[in-house]
């Protein structure tokens, strides 16, 4: 039988959302990209000006902000929509402030206990891809299928200043890297559901591998 839950997690860069979202089109899942609530949060603190380092109000306001994702919305390059009290912050979240202060945000407990709850009550549901940092050890333990992405942090660097060059913005290698590295470090050493394989995920190293040859791979396992 095919697996109906699936976890796919690992580090920024990947490749996790590229494979989550084709895998889902592929199997006719639903595709639920988890940092994509963690950015909304974030983005709407940094816009309603509230201190990132107050972990209190952060808190309150996750519990408050209603985050939705849907089918995408529009033809521009976007997976999904990203609603936050019912405005498309869908490109807002992918800015770098969004990228710098995400990870110090994640790791507030509150912030993941409110966010984690969602995912579990989407994810019961089955017949889902769901991308993130801990769906495998912590979101959905029971999944039916377990990946776990890496890639060297220089070669994860290069995708997304790629990535940002893509989209028509200005983008540092060396900046890109070292905001990469500062992410890997609070993401892994944070108390809150660290970011590391589960004990029965499948590693794969997508370092030297195509998009087309890590989704074979993932295919082989289904
Ligand atoms: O796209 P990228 O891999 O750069 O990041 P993302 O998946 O959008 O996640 C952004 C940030 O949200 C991560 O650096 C983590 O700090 C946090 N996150 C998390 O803590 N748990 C998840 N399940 C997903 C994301």
């Amino acid at each position: 039988m095919k697996p109906s839950t699936i976890a796919i997690d690992g580090p920024a860069a990947s490749g996790k959302s590229t494979i989550g979202e084709l895998l889902a089109r592929r199997l006719g899942y639903l595709y639920l990209d988890t940092g994509a609530m963690y950015r909304a949060v974030t983005w709407i603190a940094l816009e309603q000006g509230i201190d990132i380092a107050d972990e209190e109000a952060i808190t309150a306001l996750t519990k408050r902000v209603e985050i939705n994702i849907t089918r995408h919305t529009a033809d521009d390059g976007r997976q999904y929509t990203v609603y936050a009290d019912g405005q498309d912050v869908t490109w807002h979240i992918r800015r770098s402030e969004v990228d710098a202060n995400v990870s110090p945000v994640s790791a507030y407990p509150g912030v993941r206990q409110a966010l984690t709850d969602q995912q579990r009550q989407i994810g019961q549901r089955g017949r889902i891809v769901m991308v993130g940092r801990d769906i495998g050890t912590v979101v959905l333990p029971e999944a039916d299928l377990k990946i776990y992405l890496e890639a060297t942090v220089e070669e994860r660097a290069h995708r997304r200043h790629r990535e940002i060059l893509d989209r028509g913005e200005e983008s540092d290698y060396e900046e890109v890297l070292a905001a990469m590295r500062r992410r890997d470090n609070i993401d892994s050493e944070r108390e809150a559901a660290p970011l590391r394989p589960a004990d029965d995920a499948v590693i794969i190293d997508t370092t030297e591998l195509s998009i087309a040859e890590v989704l074979a791979r993932v295919e082989e396992l289904i």
